[in-house]
Parts: structure tokens; sequence; C-alpha cells
């Protein structure tokens, strides 16, 4: 094999000796040249060898696809591994993977070993733990699969149960709902049994993201049997672990749970990034990730929470939904002007940078007209309703739907692209008794490589007592 890695020719690196010898942050850059010799360089193999031992960044360049394809395969079976960011164009980016901070590390080594156990390349020897579920995304990921996955890590952690976790986006009861969710962008996903379908349940996860487990379900595991909660399915698995999840507090698992279940395939990041140069292009004044002046996102959870049947049903009024823009942006403000340190000095006599995302049309119709922030948005690919109209309209309001079903994979795109923006902000104002704010909270922070965002969420559930701590350097 001609180039290998070079772990002493990243320049930066030199620079921050001294840094790196007193974090143990190591830093490894590839140069992956023309390599006449022997055709198409390994690229996946190079990024193996630049990451052993405790390096925790690393750089690859490459022509896009390649690096793009080589980094899926490198990042599959390790979680601890992320994506952070590319530059340059399709003929010679440079893409950079960052490692979890160290205090995470070993937890995602565990995670590793039973998700991707090396001795189960064949799925019918792999045992794995099986959740289903249709729900939309903020229901499916983060209240039953997350529960699911909760559960898992206490039975691993105490007892002798060593199995994958495999959550499967798809119910066989039902017409799932999320169908939608992966059309046009995935092509038309069918694995319903009703159809038998060839296609794996699998497909449909890893039609955006990367797989969760090298454990896949087949067709032929696919059907009526697998409901109700988790299942565990076929043969032992014979790792030794020592006190494995120990210490991990609730914070740590949910950012856990959501790098394991939101990796972006090569396919996803890079329309993802298509879309952010495009966005950025006519936001000018949005800072990068980490870095620029401060910002902070708000996420205004309206919409079905505030009709009649889920005011009553889950008293949402005493969960905080019923709150104007003004009231969360006051807070955002708050928020920003307390911590001047994590605000921008040379920006305290321009308005405040912020990111709205919701499902009322209303809110952004007053939002546009504020004068005391610039507000961006990312456009949903599905106009959204508003809940004047749909307390306007007599025979919708016994209802108990405000149309999200409607929803497609240019949603979805939109959704990523927005946490990916909103990522850049160290502030977070929503209600997190909606899942959905919960998926773009963790999403914010799983793009940050596991650092937290500072919270504030209207209702009766307090994200703030449950900060992760594994993820600070
Ligand atoms: C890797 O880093 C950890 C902590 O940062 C340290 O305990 C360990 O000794 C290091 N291993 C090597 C091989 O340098
Ligand atoms: C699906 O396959 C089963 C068994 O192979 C068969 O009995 C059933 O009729 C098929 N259903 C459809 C809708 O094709
Ligand atoms: C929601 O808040 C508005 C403004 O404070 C108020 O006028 C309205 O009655 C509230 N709605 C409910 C159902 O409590």
């Amino acid at each position: 094999m001609a180039a290998i890695g070079h772990p002493a020719s990243c320049l930066s690196c030199a620079l921050l000796l001294q840094l790196l010898m007193t974090h143990h942050l190591f830093c490894a850059a590839l140069r992956l040249g023309d390599s006449p010799h022997d055709g198409e360089p390994d690229y996946a193999g190079q990024l193996r060898a630049a990451t052993a031992g405790n390096v925790t960044r690393t750089v690859v360049t490459g022509p896009l696809k390649k690096i793009s394809e080589a980094i899926d395969e490198f990042l599959i079976p390790r979680v601890e591994w992320r994506f952070s960011h590319c530059s340059g164009n399709w003929r010679k980016s440079k893409c950079v993977l960052l490692r979890v901070p160290d205090k995470a590390f070993r937890h995602f080594l565990t995670l590793d070993s039973l998700q991707f156990p090396a001795d189960a390349k064949d799925p019918n020897r792999c045992r794995a733990t099986v959740m289903t579920s249709s729900g939309w995304v903020g229901q499916a990921t983060q209240e039953e699969f997350y529960f699911g996955f909760e559960q898992w890590v206490s039975e691993v952690r105490d007892s002798h149960k060593r199995t994958a976790f495999l959550p499967v986006w798809s119910d066989p009861r039902l017409d799932s709902h999320p169908a939608e969710y992966f059309s046009p962008f995935c092509g038309e996903v069918d694995v319903s049994p009703m159809t038998n379908s060839t296609v794996s349940p699998m497909t449909r996860q890893e039609c955006f993201f990367l797989p969760t487990s090298s454990c896949t379900m087949d067709t032929a595991h696919w059907g009526k049997s697998l409901v109700n909660g988790n299942v565990d399915m076929a043969v032992p698995f014979r790792h030794r672990l020592s006190k494995p999840f120990d210490g991990l507090g609730v914070g740590d698992l949910h950012v856990m749970w959501q790098m394991l279940f939101f990796r972006q395939n090569a396919r996803t990041r890079n329309e993802i990034a298509r879309r952010e140069a495009e966005w950025r292009s006519k936001n000018q004044a949005w800072p990068a990730s980490g870095t620029g002046p401060a910002c902070a996102a708000i996420h205004v959870r309206h919409g079905d929470k505030l009709t009649p049947f889920w005011i009553r049903e889950h008293d949402t009024i005493a969960g905080g939904f019923n709150k104007s823009f003004d009231d969360y942006l006051d807070v955002a403000l708050k928020m920003m002007e307390d911590k001047p340190q994590l605000t921008d000095a040379s920006r305290s006599k321009k308005l405040p940078l912020i990111f709205l995302m919701t499902d009322d049309a209303d809110i952004i119709a007053v939002a546009k007209g504020s004068r005391r922030a610039i507000i961006h948005t990312v456009p949903p690919s599905t106009p959204l309703n508003s809940l004047s109209d749909f307390y306007k309209d007599k025979d919708s309001i016994g209802s108990s739907d405000f149309g999200y079903s409607a929803a497609t994979s240019g949603d979805m795109l939109s959704w990523l692209l927005s946490i990916r923006l909103m990522s850049a902000c160290n502030f977070f104002v929503g209600n997190t008794e909606s899942s959905f704010s919960r998926f773009l909270y963790y999403g914010m922070c799983e793009q940050r490589n596991g650092r937290c965002p500072r919270i504030f969420s209207f209702g009766r559930r307090h994200e703030q007592d449950d900060m992760p701590t594994m993820f600070e350097e």
C-alpha cells in the first residue's frame, strides 16, 4: 500500500503541540496523493491507520465522492468517531473527523462492541434487542426508541445481557406514519408486510443515516411477532465487558442515543452541505459552527398541542405550550445577556441573531415583523398550517390532527439543515415536553460533538437538571 497516514504532517498540529501534550489530544492528517502504482487509494484503510492510538481529530483529503464513501465505511463500526465538516470542492475536499471526548470514549467503545460485534457478520447469528416504531420523528426517536435504548443500557449494566440494540423505524402492523418522510429522497421505500416487500425494514433508516448496528433485520424476521416493546432475538453474545455503561447520566444517554441513531450517511451529509452553502450565501450574518457572533435557537411548538383535543388530553396549557413568539424571544435575549462571555461584544450594538423553528405559520408571521432581533429560518418543504386557520374552520376543531402527515423527505432534510445551523448557537429555548423539541435539542448536541447548548424549556420537564457531563473536554 502506498500512502499511509502521516500523523506528524499536520501543520496546525505543530502549532498546537503544547496543548496536545497537556490534554492528551492528538491530531492526525492524511495526505492522499494520487498513487499511480496501485490505482485507487484505500482511503478507509488510511483513516483506520491514522486514527489508531489516542488520536482525537483527523483530516482526510481527496475527491468528495470517494472520501465520503470511505468515511462511511470507516465510521460505521466506530460510533465514537464523528463527522465534523468538509471544505473545498468536489474534486478536492478536506473533511474533518473528531473523536468523542476522553470521558465518553470508553462508553462508546462498549457501545461499538455491542452494536458491531465482530463475530456477527451473519445477521442470523446476531443477538439483538429489537424495537419497532412507526411514530413521527420525535415520538419514535425521543420516546419509543429512546426509552427502549435506556432500558437496554440498564439491562446491559445490571445483568449479563449482551445484545445489540436494534431500532427499526417501521411497524409491521401499521401503515407507517413516517413513510412520507422518506420520499422522494429515498425513492418509494415500501416495507409493508401487506405487499410482501423485498426491501429490508432497515433500508428506510439507512437512506438518511448510517446503520445503528451490524445486526440487521431481514424480511424473513419481519412479521407480526415484533411488536410491544423490546424483543430479544437469536444467539448469545460472548464478549466480556467490565462494568459496561457505569456512571452514565440521563443527559449522557440522550446524547449517546442521538449519536447512535442520527449519524448521517454520505448522501445525506453531502445534500445537507449543499443546502447549507446555498442558505449561507443568502444569510451571511449567520455564524459558522463554534465560532463568530453569538446566536440563540428557538423552537416554538404550537400546532396540535394547542388544539382543544390535546389541551384537554395532555393538559398542554399547564405544560407551557401557550406561549407567544415574544415570550420565547424574551427568554432567549435574557440568556444571551446573562452570559456575556458566550456572546460577542463586537455585536453589542447590532440586533441579536436568532434562528427560529416552529410548526405554526402564525409564529413565522409574527417573527418576521420583529424589531428586537434578526430572525433566520429555513423554509419548510411542506407549507406550515396555522393555528388561527385551524380555529376558523369549525369542522377541524374537534380533530387532533394538525396536518403533520403531509411532511416529506424535503421536510426531513430541512430539519437536519436547521439543526446544523442551530448548532452554531450556545443557547436553545424550547419546550422539551415536545419530543420534536427534544429531537432538535439533542440533535444540536450531536452536531456539537456532545457539548449541549444552554437550554431553557417552558413546561414541566427540566432538561437543565440532566445536562450531559461526559462530553466535556
Ligand atoms: C490515551 O489517553 C488516555 C487519557 O487521555 C490515557 O489514560 C492513556 O494512557 C493514553 N494512551 C496512550 C497509548 O497514550
Ligand atoms: C405474501 O406472502 C405470503 C407467503 O409467501 C402469501 O401467502 C401472501 O399471499 C402474500 N401476500 C401478498 C399481498 O402478496
Ligand atoms: C393562550 O394565551 C392567550 C394569550 O395569553 C390567551 O388569550 C388564550 O386564552 C390562551 N388560550 C388558552 C386555551 O388558554
